[in-house]
């Protein structure tokens, strides 16, 4: 072999080296969201990660999401949690499945059960990381209404799964000094359907179907989930390593149907945004906001505002995101759902903008960090 030749192959293996680092060669290059378009990880596929979450860990966001396939079937969990990891937000490296699907048929999170809405914490005490997600069981449709959960030494995972169950079983709500008797659920004579769906779970615990989790400057960390067949949201404390439930929640919002919350804290006070409840089709989203995590828990109306914000621009509400390192900085994470082909599911991330302690959410084609003040 002469010298050239030598050099050639060297090259050539060099970059067969470098182009196996798919980090390398595929770079995604964006610099500004786009919502509603397809957007391509590392690797020029879209990114799977629907009713999805982030983690903002060491100087690196995680995102977490439900991993959807091409067709219905696509709706109930075929791979299981999928995870993505970003320093800048707008391009995202494929970090794979962080929770898997079981091949056991006995096991609660069997491929074809119901995985939504995935969310992840870390807990600094046991330096684990805990997932909450909604779990279906297998061929029963929504009825189980269960909270799952799974934990990891390592942020990526693989998550190991630890039980489902609905929280709270013969637990009473709690009520801040200022709730009237009247107010209070009587099981002796429930005072209304949604009373009457509180009292039939008490024994066996709520249901909890969409949800988030949320940590406390305190390191208390809270479970959000719609219960009562969805008629009421519940927030509950979790224990103080996060995967199980202490029995102190209330119930928030009785009645009014509010689903896929996410709950953020601004200059010491809570919000909370939603959606109504009609299913994979969009309506209007609906905030709150509150002095104390335990209420009193004030209605506000839609934040979203002009063309298509009577829909939510066609979305609903899974997270939202503060940035780290700017103040007043929150990108609202909305989920495009594609019921028939739930693998092309988009994602809407838009700007949250504050009037004193009012929050706004307006449309844009396509936006980046800058607008945000430092
Ligand atoms: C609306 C919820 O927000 C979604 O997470 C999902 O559960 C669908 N309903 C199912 O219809």
């Amino acid at each position: 072999m002469n010298m050239t030749k030598l050099t050639n192959s060297a090259l050539f293996l060099f970059l067969i080296l470098i182009g196996l680092n798919t980090n390398t060669f595929a770079q995604t290059g964006n610099s500004a969201f786009e919502p509603g378009q397809v957007w391509k990880d590392d690797k020029g596929v879209h990114i799977n990660a629907h009713g999805g979450g982030i983690l903002y860990h060491k100087g690196t966001y995680y995102w977490f999401g439900e991993h959807k396939v091409i067709g219905r079937i696509g709706n109930t969990a075929q791979v299981g949690v999928h995870t993505y990891s970003s320093k800048d937000l707008y391009n995202w490296k494929d970090e794979g499945v962080a929770l898997k699907v079981s091949e056991d048929a006995n096991s609660d999170i069997v491929k074809g059960s119901v995985i939504e809405r995935p969310k992840v914490v870390y807990n600094a005490k046991t330096k684990k990381f805990v997932m909450w997600f909604h779990l279906e069981l297998k061929g029963q449709g929504y009825k189980a209404a269960r909270a799952g959960v799974a934990t990891s030494d390592q942020i990526t995972g693989p998550y190991t799964f630890i039980k489902s169950y609905r929280p709270n079983a013969a637990q009473l709500p709690f009520y801040t000094a200022d709730v009237k008797e009247s107010e209070k659920v009587n099981c002796e004579q429930p005072a209304n359907t949604y009373d009457g769906y509180f009292c039939r779970d008490l024994p066996g615990g709520q249901m909890a179907r969409d949800m988030t989790v949320f940590v406390d400057d305190d390191g208390k960390a809270y479970h959000v989930f719609a219960a009562e067949e969805n008629f009421t949201l519940n927030i509950a404390e979790l224990s103080s390593d996060y995967a199980s439930h202490t029995g102190k929640f209330i119930r928030m919002q009785v009645g009014f149907q509010t689903e896929a919350p996410a709950l953020f804290k601004r200059n010491g006070k809570y919000y909370m945004v939603g959606s109504g409840c009609t299913g994979w089709d969009p309506n209007p989203a609906r905030w709150f906001v509150s002095d104390s995590i335990w209420g009193k828990w004030q209605y506000k109306g839609n934040p979203c505002i002009g063309e298509g914000s009577n829909l939510t621009y066609g979305g609903q509400s899974t997270h939202v995101l503060p940035i780290q390192g700017k103040k007043d900085a929150f990108i609202f994470m909305a989920d495009k759902w594609k019921p028939e082909n739930p693998i092309d599911g988009r994602y809407l991330w838009l700007p949250i903008t504050f009037k004193g302690d009012d929050m706004e959410i307006s449309w844009r084609d396509k936006w980046d960090l800058s607008i945000f003040k430092k």
